[in-house]
Order: structure tokens, then C-alpha cells, then sequence
């Protein structure tokens, strides 16, 4: 379907930019109309929460990354699905394994301090999910790679900011735990990209 990959393509390119540009957190993660750039200013802290309290800031990293977990585990699952090359599906299965290991930790995590735990990624998420499902081939193969080289870019930076400016312990160590794994993550995705181009 040549006409729809021509609308596609400029779609999907858009995305990629939502996601990268500078204050795109809210719109690409979540529905709030806030960003972590105001928290910065409003909610940052001197890291003095005790085990049960928690910032603004705190609370919008974990519902976040609870979102983000969803996101690729659906992304994973369809890469596993749709992927044309053993090292894209490969990359999905291991997405999938890891975060939904990070999905049950920051869950229990968010249902012992009381946080909603959210059921699915954002609607950005969603649609980014759908268009990436619209590629087949190869294409699918280069759209879903790189996707996930900039998605966990923004993660690693998201989290490197919980540990540098969250307030919860728990919630910091969630963040700090999680950042090898997503830096692996980001490894694993470049790899893929650069054996498809
Ligand atoms: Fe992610
Ligand atoms: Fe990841």
C-alpha cells in the first residue's frame, strides 16, 4: 500500500521528534499537562522524604515508567510478532523479559506508597504503537529499532533525573536500578538499527 506508507513515513518521523525534542515528556509518556522541567523548579527537593512520602516529582517517574513498561512490552510483543530479522525479534523478546520484571517492581512499589498504577501506555504511546504496526518487511524492522533507540534515550534520561532529583528512596533506587538495564537496552536497539541500515 505505497499511499499509506507515503503518509506513514512523515508520521512516523514526527514521532521521532516528539519523542527526542526538548520538554516532549509529558506528550510522549503521559497525559499530564505538566512536564519534569516544572517540576524542576516546583517540586525538586533536597532528598529528605522518608520511605513513605513521596514528591510530585516521584510520583510522575513511577506512573511514567509504569506507562513506558506497558509500552514496551505491547512494542515488544508485536516485534516479536511482525519482525523480519532474528536480531529486531530478539530485541523484542528481551524488552518484553525486562520490563515486565520493572513493571511488577514499580507496581508493588506504587500500590505500597499509594500511587494509581496505570493500566496502559499514554495515548501517544498508543498511536506511536499502531504506526509502527503499519511498516512491514524491513521497514517494520528499521521503524521498530529506531524507535526504541530514542525512546530509551529519553528513559535513561528520565530516570537519571528521579535519581538526581527524586525524593522517595525507594522510588530513587527503582530509577537507579533500572538505568543499566535500559542502558543495555539502548545498546541492544543501536545494535539492531546499525545491522538494518
Ligand atoms: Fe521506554
Ligand atoms: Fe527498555
Amino acid at each position: 500500500m505505497p499511499h499509506l506508507r507515503r503518509l506513514l513515513a512523515p508520521l512516523a518521523a514526527c514521532l521521532v521528534l516528539a519523542l527526542t525534542g526538548t520538554g516532549s515528556l509529558a506528550l510522549a509518556r503521559g497525559d499530564s499537562s505538566q512536564n519534569h522541567a516544572d517540576h524542576g523548579t516546583r517540586h525538586a527537593t533536597d532528598h529528605r522524604c522518608g520511605p513513605n512520602d513521596y514528591s510530585a516529582w516521584d510520583e510522575e517517574w513511577l506512573m511514567m515508567s509504569i506507562q513506558g513498561d506497558l509500552f514496551e512490552i505491547q512494542g515488544g510483543q508485536l516485534a516479536q510478532r511482525q519482525a523480519t530479522t532474528d536480531k529486531v525479534r530478539a530485541l523484542g523478546k528481551r524488552l518484553v523479559e525486562d520490563h515486565t520484571k520493572s513493571l511488577k517492581d514499580a507496581t508493588e512499589l506504587a500500590e505500597r506508597l499509594g500511587i494509581d498504577v496505570p493500566d496502559s501506555p499514554s495515548p501517544t504511546q498508543q498511536w506511536m504503537l499502531r504506526a509502527v504496526a503499519q511498516f512491514h518487511g524491513r521497514d517494520f524492522d528499521r521503524w521498530y529499532a529506531d524507535l526504541e533507540v530514542h525512546d530509551h534515550k529519553q528513559d535513561i534520561k528520565e530516570a537519571q533525573d528521579e535519581v538526581d532529583k527524586g525524593c522517595n528512596p525507594d522510588i530513587r533506587d527503582e530509577a537507579e536500578n533500572e538505568l543499566p538495564v535500559l542502558k543495555e537496552h539502548l545498546q541492544l536497539a543501536q545494535d539492531a538499527l546499525a545491522s538494518l541500515t
